[in-house]
């Protein structure tokens, strides 16, 4: 007896026998001892209850027992089911390429499906600004916008645009309605492009740069030497703050090289003023005075794990691992500090199924073995992002998200004791005309796990593309010119 359910309940005790009628009454109770997202389904011939304490476990429930529901055939039982994690993320780049609201509509419809509570919304990077804001209406005027060259598109037109902030509130409010957080991520000092080329004067050299056309590390960021960049961040990062009523906010943190900052003379004032020990250390002053402002906001703050570089960020911020290359995370994690499993190499849907099958995706462990007990945690969840770099359209996105968004969402949900990949795969089939119903076409099955030859080929073209003389440089020595 099996029940096809995505993520796999962590507990199902079968009384034996099958539902022998669909007109059955489903009954609905409260149990404050259940945890906030956890629920009961007991289904009897006699009538189906739902138990749980929160309307939140209950929409899960809901989502549990219409997906046993469809398989046909109803095994009588009784599920305990509650999340591993309480952090279960999607992410979406909208600036590499945006997608209309009413597709990302359907990204989230179907991260609901699987129990998703947090959608990471990364709006700025050095090739768009994507979000209204009243501040500083030059961001959408210019930084916006960029020479549609790179990124496949050859059209010769300008491409961009931003999300309103009713279309924000509209995300928002659909998002609410599935219980699933919106976080907003507005990477910086580094990805920031789009604004230091709307605002030269708030980078180190003020020198004009063009919002960026192609993928990459781009070295001027934000002046981190400059009080007017923190004037300017305080006013915008208060006006976005508020639109979004969350508890997170994400400000990024990744991949900032510092080649100017030292060569800056207010850069250079800067660490000297605060006793900081080089740039690494300004990154992590930069980062703390940021993190101030929107805690006294009432936000808590989420970073990429570079943040961890600098060896002074306030441990209250929660990190995200996308590509943690020390151990620095688990150290982290091993003093009280809070992460998030976003492996890029297991987790990032816009690799292709070459670069990272299925099952690589869906046999990651997110909790690393070095960590003690009490600390374990201190991982608090998963993460799944989407980079449109290569991804213009939705239908790509799709191909390239489903079924390894699944996947993830079952590390989100089930305890890595009850996963087990084969039974995954067999779950998969039911899941396909949900999908395709909420206007989702996942992968062939063929896709999934490519043999050797795909594989080969997938990686060699993968590091092949990301060897460009630029991007070795910057990674190899981010801080000289
Ligand atoms: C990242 O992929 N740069 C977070
Ligand atoms: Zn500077």
């Amino acid at each position: 007896m099996t029940l096809n359910v995505i993520p796999k309940p962590n507990k199902v005790s079968y009384y034996g026998g099958t539902l022998n009628s669909d007109e059955v009454g489903i009954a609905y109770l409260t149990d404050e001892k259940l945890s906030d997202e956890g629920y009961v389904i007991s289904i009897q011939q006699s009538g189906i209850t739902i138990t749980s304490k929160s309307e939140k476990g209950k929409f899960y429930a809901d989502k549990t027992l219409s997906q046993i529901l469809r398989q046909g055939s109803v095994p009588l039982c009784r599920i305990e089911d509650e999340p591993a994690f309480p952090y279960r993320g999607f992410m979406i780049d909208s600036v590499r390429h945006m997608q209309s609201v009413e597709e990302i509509k359907k990204y989230i419809s179907a991260a609901a499906e699987l129990k998703f509570n947090t959608f990471h919304w990364h709006l700025s990077d050095d090739q768009g600004w994507r979000i209204e804001v009243e501040c500083f209406p030059e961001l959408m005027e210019k930084g916006a916008w960029r020479d549609c060259h790179g990124f496949g598109s050859k059209d010769g037109r300008a491409y961009g645009g931003y999300y309103t902030k009713d279309e924000i509130r509209d995300v928002i409010a659909f998002c609410k309605e599935r219980y699933i957080d919106v976080i907003p991520e507005i990477d910086m000092p580094g990805h920031t492009t789009a604004i230091v080329s709307t605002f030269p004067e708030l980078s180190c050299r003020g020198e004009h740069v063009a919002v960026k056309t192609e993928g990459g590390i781009f070295r001027d960021i934000l002046c981190a030497g400059n009080e007017a960049v923190y004037d300017f961040c305080y006013r915008l990062l208060d006006e976005i703050a508020e639109l979004f009523p969350y508890e997170y906010f994400h400000i990024g943190g990744d991949e900032a090289p510092k080649s100017r900052w030292v060569n800056c003379p207010k850069c250079q004032t800067k660490i000297k003023a605060e006793g900081l020990s080089d740039v690494e250390q300004l990154q992590g002053y930069f980062t703390n005075k940021i993190a101030e402002f929107l805690e006294s906001k009432g936000k808590k703050i989420i970073a990429w794990n570079e943040t961890l570089n600098s060896g002074i960020a306030k441990n209250s911020i929660t990190i995200c691992d996308w590509m943690d290359r020390d151990g620095k995370c688990v150290d982290y994690a091993n003093n009280g500090g809070k992460v998030i499993a976003e492996d890029f190499y297991h987790y990032y849907l816009d690799y292709v199924y070459g670069v990272t099958p299925l099952k690589k995706t869906y046999c990651y462990k997110p909790v690393y073995d070095k960590l003690t007990e009490e600390n374990k945690k201190n991982v608090i969840g998963v993460e799944a992002p989407v980079w449109t770099e290569y991804i213009e359209d939705f239908d790509r996105m799709c191909y390239m998200c489903f079924p390894r968004l699944l996947a993830v969402g079952e590390a989100g949900w089930t305890r890595e004791e009850n996963k087990d990949y084969e039974s995954f795969k067999k779950r998969l089939v039911a899941y396909e005309k949900p999908l395709s119903d909420i206007g989702i076409k996942m992968a062939a099955a063929q896709e999934w796990d490519p043999g050797f030859k795909t594989r080969s080929k997938d990686v060699f073209k993968r590091i092949k593309d990301s060897l460009t003389p630029e991007a070795i440089r910057v990674t190899l020595f981010p801080n000289k010119e």
